[in-house]
């Protein structure tokens, strides 16, 4: 096992109601405020009108920033650093998913600092110091809620890159299982797939001896397998759901990355097909993540046929562990398929036109990877068995 520093220092209140506490919570963060959202969904559900009308209660003053979209853009956050600064605002709220979390994070990052915000993405500056964000959650999947990572889309050139710090962990996460009822089965099995895809990008590693973690990784990855088709069957399941949604915070909040070293290469891979195509995350993910595991397979054929009889209940035949290896991934991708993910870049509308882009702009900074460092040449590879 490596050496480590764990620290996360999210509160997180879990359960019916977490969000009525959201006026005390905030209260306790900043008195100005910007209310940050995304498009329809909090609307239709009334819960930006009950997080207002607590926010009201508890004497916080806000201004209110909606419109993020997935795949959130850098336009926006300019807007909102512009809007913070003139209403001399001291946190952001963020009511949303990943996408609105990671908007507000960048938007807490840009406030206090002179330059562009951009640069904390493209490494010109460094993340030291930030607005509070608090958050409000309606979809377990990305993580950000206790998270230190930001994700964003600059329009300019399509780049999606990510920055990352400690002061970008969220001082509150409000977690109520009840919120994500509204889930199209699609976000729903998209969430998922970026929930197991978090915990596999640690799985996969070079570092001996960590068996606690192994365990407590295939425990999440379990618990996603069997409560995601029993939430699309039922979307108000509240015991499937509220499982889910803790399962999606511990996969990403560096509890299980403690004492391994990550991969993370199916992510930046996946970062450059829905910076260009806008696809959902989680889609792409399901895509790339089996076209990954069959091209770094046999770096360490072992650990991916424990997967396989592990979380998967592949019958391990240690005489043949590559056979057990591919049934692992074979199983992975028929899950994701029958809670109706894509299983090819075609089936998303992404054509062989832009691998090549795709592959260097993944690799421009040197390669990606620690269970396998890839270089360009494999980065197309992969795109190419994905398609
Ligand atoms: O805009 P609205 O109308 O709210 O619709 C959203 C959006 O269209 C909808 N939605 C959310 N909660 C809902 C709901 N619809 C009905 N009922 C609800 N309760 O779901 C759609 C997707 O939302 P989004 O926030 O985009 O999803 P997600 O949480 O998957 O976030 C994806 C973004 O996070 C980044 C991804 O790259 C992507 O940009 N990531 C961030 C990470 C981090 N900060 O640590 C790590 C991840 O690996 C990931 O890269
Ligand atoms: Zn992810």
């Amino acid at each position: 096992m490596e050496n480590f520093v764990f620290q996360n220092a999210t509160r997180i209140v879990f359960g019916r109601g977490a969000e009525e506490s959201v006026g005390r919570e905030t209260a306790a963060m900043a008195r100005r405020v910007l209310l940050h959202f995304g498009g329809k969904s909090v609307k239709a559900s009334g819960l930006l009108d009950r997080v207002k009308a607590r926010l009201h209660e508890a004497g916080v003053a806000f201004e209110e920033l909606g419109g993020v979209v997935p795949n959130p853009r850098l336009s926006l956050v300019r807007e909102g650093i512009a809007l913070c600064r003139k209403h001399r605002l001291e946190a952001v709220l963020a009511v949303g998913g990943g996408s609105v979390i990671d908007s507000s994070k960048a938007i807490a990052l840009g406030v206090p600092y002179a330059g562009d915000v951009w640069d904390f993405y493209t490494r010109k500056a460094e993340t030291k110091e930030a607005l509070p964000v608090g958050v409000v959650l309606t979809i377990p999947a990305a993580g950000s809620e206790s998270s230190g990572a930001t994700v964003i889309t600059n329009e300019d050139g399509w780049h999606k890159k990510d920055a990352g710090g400690d002061c970008l962990r969220p001082r509150f996460a409000l977690m109520d299982p009840v919120l994500t009822f509204t889930l199209p089965p699609y976000q729903t099995a998209c969430g998922a797939a970026d929930i197991m895809a978090h915990v596999m990008e640690r799985y996969f590693t070079r570092v001996k001896a960590v068996d606690f973690t192994d365990r407590l990784c295939e425990a999440t990855l379990r618990t996603i397998v069997r409560n995601v088709p029993i939430a699309l069957a039922k979307g108000d399941d509240y015991d499937a759901r509220a499982e889910i949604m803790w399962a999606g915070t511990v996969a990403h909040n560096d509890l299980l990355g403690t004492g391994r070293v990550g991969d993370w290469a199916t992510h930046m891979i996946e970062h450059e097909v829905s910076g260009i195509y806008d696809v959902a995350h989680g889609a792409g993910l399901a895509v790339l993540f089996p076209a990954w595991m069959t091209y770094v397979l046999r770096h360490d054929v072992e650990r991916f046929a424990q997967f396989a009889s592990r979380v998967f209940d592949v019958e391990h035949d240690y005489a043949l562990n590559e056979r057990t290896a591919l049934e692992g991934i074979r199983r992975l991708r028929a899950f994701w398929k029958s809670i109706g993910l894509p299983g090819t870049l075609s089936e998303m509308g992404v054509g062989a036109d832009r691998l090549d882009e795709m592959a260097m702009k993944c690799t421009e900074s040197g390669t990606r990877g620690s269970f396998v460092q890839l270089a360009q040449a494999d980065v197309r590879a992969i795109l190419e068995l994905a398609r």
